[in-house]
């Protein structure tokens, strides 16, 4: 059953696909979160829709924050909307009963649907094709749809469907909702809860349809006899049918969902969206959600040739971000582990600055803003952290959540022994994450030319937090030379978390010089644009020439390590006193350095859980000589744990490599970034979407691969492709256009041939014109679509 499929579709779905062709029962943790689907509204992780023991059923809606001990608050996982539950003559479906056969799943990253097909025979005779579909619509981010369709293969089928809605639901063993009210009629369900602590209301609206396609040979019309389920906490329809051979019998459920976020009357609301959604009808629905994605991906997409494992994983990995990014909710951000898991509790931290947004920028930047705007609403909880510690301005949390207050666990388990807790200091002094969130503000700035943004959003918040950083700095005398008065930050975690309590991480402080000096420009640029706010906002931060000179003072003063002789920038102050770690005894180890070495010990040794240094070079890279990169990329790659420090380090070394000229080094490092969750190498894929590793997937492409460049406005590229891939390409918005990026580098076997033929001519003049042909199939092709 092709369904519409054309030949040329199937030839290029094994990079738009992600398919399980066989069911394997221990390893769902894992595929149920790369087949989470969603529209930015909400994500539902891909368990099945009959439901079964152990499953993590989770559909996370944003802002729908609840407390919990330790961690402060998570997103409370939403009722089960996608549960049909199905009987064939009187035994349940169940696809540990009976024979399962021809069994594929799917999720369509262009269409965005799930897609489950299979034979199943409960008892030997009887065989049932069940085809399921379901698809949160990226149309109307309010409308959820699922449907079943079970066509007998021999002989008569009675079948039996419960569509449910099903608050019985919870976050890994913690509950959040209290029933509110429900209803249930002949065709539909309501179902409205609401969070236990926050109180936020959440309601979801269902009606059901059922038909039957083919020749009648016996077929009853469906029917719901008015029958349904009503248990506390739990709704739903019951459908009836008889069906022969060859016909099918098809159940459809779609849905209306709303929270008190969104309306103060979230189920009236819900139910007439339900309503105009069922008379449009499900294929009418599905209809519009594909026309969305398409949409998306015109502006979005980027095509690998050569390398389809690379391909798929790039668009697997777009896929979850898209799904996880608010389209219209800027209160609301990108967790770590998106909306995919229950890894994080939802909590937003760095990875979501430095790794998801710049794909947003470049390519959707309404999305992006909201997420920046996120940061902006938050601003009262980040003041609050600041007066907290005893600074001034705002400072940004660790880890945040609705109000922008600090959402770090003190103490977690220990991984080793859960018996024993363990400090968590991240929250307490990683503080370099009030830099990247101005640096994802200012790169926003620079690729869409939003001065509204900048003067209205981005300025405030560079200021506020450029006070923070005035008032961190900790003045220590003057330095050698006269007139200088020293600055240090002691006390903080940089990106490499395996070292803690650290003086003067080089990425931190280099972060907060470039902040400080950004700030000192900006004032008067606010200034020239919008007098009156600038005036508002001096008096408001108290920006007095005092201050102002204070920040001069930090940046001249503030403890840089970088050696203008040798370029090597010391990661933070004794990093290099630190014991060496003797990797070849290492070789072949399954855990991080720090589960082998232990924390105390990891952090006694120079072994990087991530890239610190080769980040700041990748964030800050035109500072740098190129004496600065090879030294620092010669001494810190090889000590950094690629295999199982951070899943954030394979695609930042991968951009880094490029920029070396090192795309084969590239690419080892892409390709773990991009087997991180579609192969599950960490082993921990089952938590949730690693979503900076799939945003830095994108940075290592572009920035890396394709070495695209912006400077005001104009764009430019510098490819470093890996030898087996052909070409590149990939959509970026800059200033409002809209253009199609191609690079080829590859040496397919027509270059090859041709290289071959040319170096048999020698050298003399044929030789010395080789150089520049050679140097044409690095073919760069910039092509603006349209405006
Ligand atoms: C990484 C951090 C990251 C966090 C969330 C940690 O393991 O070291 O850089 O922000 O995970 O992904």
């Amino acid at each position: 059953n092709l369904d519409g499929v054309t030949l040329a579709d199937l030839t290029r779905a094994a990079t738009w696909r992600v398919v399980e062709p066989v069911f394997d029962a221990n390893r769902q943790k894992h595929r149920e979160t790369i087949f989470t689907h969603g529209n930015g509204y909400l994500a539902t992780r891909g368990t099945f829709e009959e439901r079964y023991p152990g499953d993590s059923q989770a559909t996370l809606v944003h802002g729908m924050w609840d407390d919990v001990p330790v961690s402060f608050t998570e997103l409370a996982n939403a009722p089960d909307w996608a549960a049909l539950e199905v009987w064939v003559n009187g035994t349940r479906f169940d696809m540990q009963t009976g024979v399962v056969r021809d069994y594929a799943r799917s999720l369509d990253l262009r269409t965005g649907i799930l897609h489950r097909r299979l034979v199943w025979e409960p008892v030997p005779g009887q065989a049932v094709e069940l085809v399921f579909e379901r698809f949160a619509s990226l149309a109307d981010e309010h409308v959820l749809a699922g449907r079943v369709q079970m066509t007998p293969l021999v002989g008569e089928a009675e079948v039996k469907v419960r569509a449910l809605l099903d608050a019985h639901v919870e976050n890994q063993g913690i509950l959040h909702w209290n029933p509110v009210s429900q209803n249930v009629g002949a065709e539909g369900a309501d179902l409205v809860v609401r969070t236990r602590k926050t109180g936020k209301t959440l309601a979801l609206s269902a009606k059901v349809n059922s038909y039957v396609v083919g020749t009648s040979t016996g077929a009853e019309a469906p029917t719901t006899n008015g029958e349904g389920v009503d248990c506390p906490g739990c709704v739903g329809v019951i459908v009836r049918g008889k069906v022969g051979t060859g016909e099918t019998f098809g159940v459809e459920k779609v849905m209306g969902v709303f929270s008190s976020r969104d309306t103060a009357t979230p189920l009236e609301a819900a139910q007439d969206r339900v309503r105009a959604a069922a008379e449009a009808g499900f294929e009418r629905l599905r209809q519009d959600h594909v026309r969305a994605w398409e949409d998306f991906w015109a502006g979005s997409d980027v095509v690998i040739e050569g390398d389809d494992e690379a391909q798929l994983a790039v668009r697997h990995g777009l896929f979850q971000l898209r799904i996880a990014a608010p389209t219209h909710d800027p209160h609301t951000s990108m967790g770590a582990k998106t909306l995919s898991g229950f890894g994080y509790r939802g909590h937003i931290f760095w990875d979501n600055e430095i790794f998801v947004l710049p794909f947003f920028t470049f390519t959707q930047p309404e999305i992006a803003r909201n997420m920046l705007m996120y940061r902006f609403h938050s601003l009262p909880g980040a003041r609050r952290k600041a007066a907290g510690n005893g600074f001034e301005g705002a400072q940004f949390p660790w880890e945040s959540a609705e109000t922008g207050d600090e959402v770090t666990p003190t103490w977690v388990p220990h991984f080793a022994d859960p018996t024993k807790l363990v400090r968590i200091w991240t929250g307490d002094i990683q503080i370099h994450i009030s830099a990247d969130v101005v640096y994802a503000m200012h790169q926003f700035w620079q690729v869409t030319g939003d001065d509204r943004f900048w003067a209205e959003v981005g300025v405030p918040v560079l200021l506020e937090t450029a006070v923070f950083w005035g008032t961190r700095a900790e003045e220590e005398g003057t330095s050698a030379e006269p007139d200088v008065t020293r600055f240090a930050i002691r006390d903080v975690i940089g990106p490499d978390e395996n070292h803690d309590h650290v003086d003067n991480n080089q990425f931190t402080n280099f972060m907060i010089r470039w902040h400080l000096q950004l700030a000192l420009e900006m004032l008067p640029w606010l200034a020239a644009r919008d007098p009156a706010r600038a005036a508002q906002l001096t008096a408001e931060l108290k920006l007095t020439p005092e201050r102002l000179a204070h920040w001069r003072r930090v940046i001249d003063g503030l403890i840089i390590l970088h050696d203008p002789e040798t370029g090597m920038i010391e990661q933070f102050e004794g990093f290099y006193g630190l014991k060496d770690v003797d990797w070849g005894a290492y070789a072949g180890r399954t855990k991080s350095m720090q589960e082998l070495l232990g924390i105390e010990g990891c952090a006694e040794h120079k072994a990087l859980k991530q890239a610190d240094v080769v980040a700041l070079l990748c964030l800050l890279g035109e500072q740098f000589d190129e004496k600065t990169w090879r030294a620092n990329w010669d001494y810190y790659v090889p000590i950094t744990d690629h295999e199982y420090g951070s899943s954030l380090g394979p695609s930042m070394h991968a951009w880094a490599a490029c920029r070396m000229g090192q795309p084969e080094e590239a690419y080892q490092h892409f390709m773990r970034a991009a087997r991180a969750d579609l192969l599950d190498v960490r082993g921990n894929a089952g938590d949730g979407i690693h979503a900076a590793s799939a945003g830095g997937l994108w940075e290592a492409v572009v920035f890396g691969l394709a070495g695209l460049r912006v400077r005001e406005g104009e764009v430019s590229v510098k490819p470093n492709l890996p030898a087996h891939w052909k070409k590149v390409g990939f959509w970026v918005t800059v200033r409002g256009v809209r253009r199609w990026v191609e690079v080829g580098g590859g040496w397919g076997e027509e270059e090859k041939r041709r290289k071959g033929e040319k170096e048999k001519r020698g050298k003399g003049e044929e030789g010395k014109r080789r150089v520049s042909e050679v140097l044409g199939f690095v073919e760069c092709r910039l092509v603006q679509c349209y405006t």
